[in-house]
C-alpha cells in the first residue's frame, strides 16, 4: 500500500455504510479525484492517490466520530447531525456543518394514522409520538406548545401506531412510500434535510489540514459544476446584448467571428445556473441558432 504519506497526514472521512447517502457520497469523493479501493471487510476504502481513508460506518455514528476527531470530515444527513447536536451538553463543541451537498433530500415529518384520533400536532396533547429522532421531535412539540410524550424508537417507527405504542410518529420521509404503505398521512414538516459535510472541531496537524482544505475546495468545485453548463450558439451581431442578458448566470461570453458571415457570430458562455428549455426557446426567439448545451465536468476558480 501507499507509504508516501505519514499516518498523521491521512485524512479520515466518515461515510454512511449502507443507505440512502452511500452511493452519492462515494460518487462525490470519486469526482473529487479520489481513487478508492475497498478493503475486504468493506469498512474502509483507502485512496490510492491521496492520503485519504474513507470509513464506512452507521450514519448515526458519524457526528460523534467527527466531533471527537476520530474522523476529520463526515458526510451525513442534516437530520442526523441536528439530532445529535441537540444532545450535546452546553459548551461541548459540535462538528461544524460546513457545506450542504445537494443530494439525499428528505424531510423529518409528523405522520398520523389515517383513521387515528390525532390528525395534526395540536391534537396530540397528552398523547404519544414514536420517533428515532426524539430530540428534534421534542423540540417541535415544545415549539408547537403541545404537551405530549415522545417514545424513542430505534427502527420500524412506522409500525408504532399499529403496535399500540403511539398515536403518531415523527420520521424521515423521502418518496412517501413508507408512510403510504403503513396507512399514515404526512403532517407537519419538522426539519428539511439533505446531505451535509461535517468538519471536526478538533485542530488538525498542518499537513492534514492542507489535504482537508484541498478536498473542501474540490467539493465546492464539484457542486458548482453540477449546475453549470457550457452554452455554444450562433447569433446575429445585433442581438448580442439581448442574448447575453438571457444566458443564466454567465459573466462575459466569448464572441468569435464566423467565417464568411459579417452579420452573425459564435457565442460561448459558462452558465452558472440551470439552463431550462424556456431559456433555449427565448434564445431562439432572439435570433440564436445552432444552440448546444454541454455539461461541465470540473470547475476551478
Ligand atoms: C427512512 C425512514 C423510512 C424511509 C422513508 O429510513 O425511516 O423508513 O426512509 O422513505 P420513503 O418516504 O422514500 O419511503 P432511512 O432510509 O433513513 O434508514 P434508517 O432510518 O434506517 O437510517
Ligand atoms: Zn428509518
Amino acid at each position: 500500500m501507499t507509504s508516501k504519506w505519514k499516518r498523521s497526514e491521512r485524512v479520515q472521512i466518515a461515510v454512511q455504510k449502507s443507505g440512502r447517502l452511500t452511493e452519492h457520497s462515494l460518487a462525490l469523493l470519486t469526482r473529487c479525484g479520489l481513487r478508492l479501493t475497498q478493503g475486504a471487510d468493506e469498512l474502509l476504502a483507502v485512496a490510492e492517490n491521496m492520503p485519504v481513508d474513507v470509513l464506512l460506518v452507521r450514519d448515526d455514528e458519524i457526528p460523534g466520530l467527527v466531533r471527537e476527531g476520530a474522523c476529520d470530515l463526515g458526510i451525513v444527513g442534516l437530520n442526523v447531525a441536528e439530532e445529535q447536536r441537540l444532545g450535546l451538553e452546553s459548551g461541548q463543541p459540535a462538528p461544524g456543518s460546513i457545506r450542504s451537498l445537494a443530494f439525499g433530500d428528505c424531510r423529518l415529518a409528523m405522520a398520523y394514522p389515517r383513521d387515528g384520533e390525532a390528525q395534526k400536532v395540536s391534537d396530540l396533547e397528552g398523547l404519544r409520538i414514536a420517533s428515532s429522532y426524539p430530540r428534534l421531535t421534542g423540540r417541535f412539540l415544545t415549539e408547537s406548545g403541545v404537551n405530549a410524550e415522545v417514545v424513542p424508537f430505534s427502527g420500524a417507527v412506522e409500525l408504532a401506531p399499529r403496535l399500540g405504542r403511539a398515536e403518531a410518529i415523527c420520521d424521515l420521509v423521502s418518496s412517501g412510500k413508507t408512510l403510504a404503505a403503513n396507512q399514515l398521512r404526512e403532517g407537519e414538516t419538522v426539519l428539511e434535510s439533505r446531505a451535509t459535510l461535517l468538519l471536526s472541531p478538533v485542530e488538525l496537524p498542518a499537513a492534514r489540514k492542507d489535504w482537508v482544505d484541498l478536498l473542501r475546495r474540490r467539493m465546492d468545485g464539484v457542486m458548482q459544476a453540477r449546475e453549470a453548463k457550457y452554452i455554444m450558439l450562433h447569433a446575429p451581431r445585433a442581438a448580442l446584448p439581448v442574448i447575453a442578458e438571457l444566458l443564466p448566470g454567465s459573466e462575459a461570453p466569448t464572441i468569435m467571428p464566423l467565417e464568411g458571415r459579417e452579420d452573425r457570430v459564435a457565442v460561448h458562455a459558462v452558465c452558472r445556473e440551470s439552463v431550462f428549455w424556456e431559456t433555449l426557446e427565448a434564445l431562439k426567439d432572439a435570433g440564436a441558432s445552432s444552440v448546444l448545451v454541454l455539461p461541465v465536468e470540473k470547475m476551478l476558480e
